[in-house]
């Protein structure tokens, strides 16, 4: 695989960065995952946005502009062949010194990193055809989850903890209201209503998201956002995620209950092949 780091395109086992790195060292670095659908980027605007967004919030900084972004996506995408997959791209803070605390001086050049990876059934997932399973758990992650930072371990053992429940998913749980799940933006649906927490510090304010609360609006679908519980999932109509690397993905057991019928809802079927249609 050819990948991109600081600047070069080479093979993946030549990319090497430093063990001072503070994205290696504090998990000081933001990044975003991109799918490609037929050898096409898919929202590459919104990402960039989120990416530039991240960036600010966290007082970091990357001289690379949206064009330049865009070119060196095609590039990889083009040199290992992607028709369908995954981008994922990564900024730190870099740092040339030793461990610290504090950030080292400005002008010193952050490490940005870009690869691909081969999803060849990213659009025809077996599992959007039955749905997933999903778990519940306190969400103890830190409170500037609105920042797409690299900060995944709490992620990672949720969804450990999911597989080892012999389930496929963790929703996090914060003051009695699911907040997200480990890794994508979480739904019900009652009646015509689609109901999905509001935006805040507290969730990523996730790319497919947007786009989807967009399709719906057209699709003449009710939309309430507001913060809604295990029990009101369990009780739900339907329930579906959304995330750039799954698209929508419906859920069709919260906690050992079914939703419904436990079979894929209408509503999100419906929606993930109308978000397929308005991607290609
Ligand atoms: N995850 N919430 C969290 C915590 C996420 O990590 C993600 C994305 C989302 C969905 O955002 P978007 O629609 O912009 O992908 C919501 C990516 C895919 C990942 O970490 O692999």
């Amino acid at each position: 695989r050819i990948v991109y780091l600081n600047g070069e395109y080479m093979p993946e086992e030549e990319a090497k960065i430093s063990i001072f790195d503070r994205g290696f060292v504090m998990g000081d670095a933001v990044y975003e995952v991109t799918s490609v659908l037929g050898g096409k980027i898919l929202e590459f605007e919104g990402h960039m946005t989120r990416l530039e967004r991240s960036m600010r919030e966290l007082e970091m900084t990357c001289a690379l502009t949206r064009e330049e972004w865009l070119a060196i996506h095609h590039e990889l995408v083009a040199r290992n062949n992607i028709d369908e997959g995954l981008v994922y791209l990564q900024v730190s803070r870099g740092n040339a010194g030793d461990r610290d605390f504090h950030y080292p001086p400005e002008g010193t050049p952050p490490t940005v990193v870009l690869y691909t990876q081969a999803k060849p059934n990213l659009a025809n997932d077996p599992k959007a055809e039955v749905g997933i399973k999903v778990i519940s758990l306190p969400d103890l992650r830190w409170h500037r989850r609105d920042i797409k930072t690299v900060q995944l371990l709490y992620p990672s053992m949720a969804k450990m903890a999911a597989e080892a429940a012999g389930k496929n998913d963790a929703w996090f749980v914060e003051d009695g209201a699911v907040t997200e799940g480990s890794s994508n933006n979480v739904y019900i649906v009652k009646g015509n209503k689609i109901i999905t927490r509001q935006l805040s510090t507290d969730i990523l304010h996730g790319i497919t998201r947007a786009s989807l609360l967009t399709y719906a609006a057209e699709a003449q679908m009710e939309i309430e956002e507001r913060p809604f519980t295990i029990a009101e999932a369990q009780e739900a109509d339907e329930a579906f995620f959304t995330s750039a690397s799954a698209f929508v993905m419906p859920v069709v057991e919260v906690d050992g209950v079914a939703v419904a019928d436990g079979k894929v809802g209408r509503v999100a079927k419906r929606l993930r092949e109308i978000y397929l249609e308005e991607s290609l």
